[in-house]
């Protein structure tokens, strides 16, 4: 493993180059044109042929090793979001409005740097690794997840197991988290339009006022969480988009809200259309006026397997030391599309500490989110002493 770290090393001022050219240009789900024909031209100047175009703007290589084995699956999201970022960095995003604001700039850089060396050890294990490359895992509804595995990506050869990894700015760097069972929370999705009736803003009883309705309904939704979830079992319930009116002085005849819900429970998550629906239709219908609700499920819950979580455990260990293994007590209730991996083939997926301790910590999704860059060393020995080991299994 000394040599794993020693080719980090060689690789780690072309990484970080390929981290900062990421960040400086994000591209937000279904649009990272750019970022995919960047990341093929990586891997086509180490003499890999990667495939493009798989499941959106995915791309895939396969590094083959030096006789037949098996095949393992590392996986780096690219995806950005739209938020303005506020870091102030001298790398900061170009393009206005959006910013890799969760990270899957480091995510992907550190995969071209296991890419640089698994290239590198090629002669040194059987069988061979996939690197996959996939965009769009924002977009719980259209996940590129989904679409990558619909486009064959598991197969060809086929991947009997699959690794991936999220920067966790909860975690200070130095430290790598990883949980047996479940990681990440189911994550759905769903659409509430409130309609009512426009009148002079001074003449409320002539119309009926949708965004008074909508305000209720906002509230009310959390009494699902507070009296419809045991206290026990885990949901998010939270609405992230509200549009709806004219102008100041006319009463609003229609609202539009988008929203998530977050179960660990799959009887909860089962719950979770009903139990909204009734809330707004029941509101919107007291007060003169109606709602649809259209409600999507998306991600599964994200469930590391028994077997990979102890090879996890065993490879963080044994490079990097026994301290910087950490088993959280809970999963968190983040939506993650690496999850229809685990729903096909045996998975383990890690949280990467990468909180600059004595700094503000900012969340994920956040305009102030960075990640410290010394945490990807250690993420990309993970990633490639994990491969390294299943194939030498
Ligand atoms: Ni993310």
């Amino acid at each position: 493993m000394n040599e794993v770290k020693a080719l980090i090393e060689k690789y780690w001022d072309k990484v970080r180059e390929h981290r900062w050219y990421l960040h400086q240009h994000p591209e937000p789900s279904h649009q990272e044109k750019n970022t995919a024909a960047y990341i093929a031209k990586v891997l086509r100047e180490i003499g890999l042929e990667p495939t493009e175009n798989v499941g959106g703007y995915g791309v895939v290589a396969l590094i083959e090793g030096k006789g037949p084995g098996k095949c393992v699956g590392l996986r780096a999201d690219f995806d950005a979001l739209e938020i303005t970022e506020c870091t102030g960095i001298p790398y900061a995003s170009q393009n206005p409005g959006i910013m890799h604001a969760c990270g899957h700039d480091t995510h992907t850089a550190m995969l071209l740097g296991a890419a640089y060396v698994l290239n590198e050890l090629r002669d040194r294990f059987d069988g061979c690794v996939k690197l996959v490359f996939q965009p769009a895992e924002e977009d719980a509804a259209d996940s590129g997840a989904k679409a990558m595995i619909a486009d064959g990506v598991l197969e060809n050869p086929h991947v009997d197991v699959m690794y991936g990894q999220h920067v966790w700015p909860a975690l200070p760097t130095g430290k790598i988290g990883v949980r047996n069972g479940a990681m990440m929370a189911s994550s759905d999705r769903f659409f509430i339009t409130v309609r009512g009736k426009s009148s002079h803003a001074s003449r409320p009883e002539g119309g009926i006022d949708a965004i008074m309705i909508a305000s209720y309904i906002v509230a009310a939704l959390q009494s699902i969480v507070a009296r419809n979830v045991g206290p026990l079992d885990s949901a998010v319930i939270t609405i992230g988009k509200i549009t709806g009116g004219t102008r100041y002085n006319i009463i609003a005849d229609e609202v539009k809200m988008e929203g998530t819900c977050r179960n660990l429970n799959p009887e909860v998550r089962k719950s979770m259309p009903e139990r909204i629906t009734k809330i707004a239709r029941g509101i919107a219908e007291g007060m003169g006026g109606s709602a649809e609700v259209e409600y999507r499920m998306c991600y599964s819950p994200t469930v590391n397997d028994p077997e990979q979580f102890k090879l996890m455990c065993g490879v963080i260990t044994e490079t990097l030391g026994e301290d910087t293994l950490v088993i959280p007590e809970n999963s968190a209730l983040g939506g993650e599309d690496f999850s229809y991996y685990c729903e096909k083939i045996p998975c383990c997926f890690n949280w990467l500490g990468c909180h600059e301790e004595g700094t503000p910590e900012y969340p994920i999704h956040n305009g102030h989110f960075l990640v410290q860059e010394e945490a990807m060393p250690l993420g990309m020995e993970t990633m490639v002493g994990a491969a390294l080991k299943f194939l030498a299994q």
